[in-house]
């Protein structure tokens, strides 16, 4: 009797895993039900570019105060991107470093610039 009933737990217990482990792998994987867009934004010149380069390169290349190339409009800060970009990330104290006789530009802001370039210099 003993025999009979340790041979019905066994055969229960085998039969327990062949029922429960297919279920494991049926479980599907959570999907989510709204599908989450990367949230690519662009640089461009009237929201990013142009309230950097008013409040850290003025008055110098702002006319008519500054003599210095004018970087005032879009077609002005596209045209000198490359000598803006090269120019910020010079160190303070070497020749034609950017902003002159200003601290060193932060690295966020430096990045605004490389950025606008790499986004294509939009405008807005
Ligand atoms: C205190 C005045 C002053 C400020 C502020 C200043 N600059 Fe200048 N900038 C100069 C002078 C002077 C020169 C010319 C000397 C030289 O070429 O190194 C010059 C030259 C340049 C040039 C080369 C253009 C050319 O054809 O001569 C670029 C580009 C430039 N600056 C970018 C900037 C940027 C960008 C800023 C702001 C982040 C800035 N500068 C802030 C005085 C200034």
């Amino acid at each position: 009797m003993k025999k009979i009933f340790l041979s019905t737990l066994l055969i229960a217990a085998i039969a327990l895993q062949f029922c429960t482990s297919p279920k494991k792998t049926q479980v599907a994987p959570v999907t989510p039900t709204v599908p989450v867009a990367p949230v690519v934004v662009k640089v461009n010149y009237e929201t990013d570019v142009k309230s950097l380069l008013v409040t850290k390169c003025t008055p110098c290349h702002f006319p008519p105060d500054g003599r210095k190339e004018p970087l005032n409009s879009y077609a002005s800060a596209t045209k000198n991107i490359d000598d803006i970009i090269a120019r910020i990330k010079q160190e303070p104290g070497t020749h034609g470093f950017m902003p002159a006789r200003k601290p060193k530009l932060s690295d966020s802001v430096i990045h605004v610039f490389e950025q606008w370039k790499a986004d294509g210099l939009l405008e807005k």
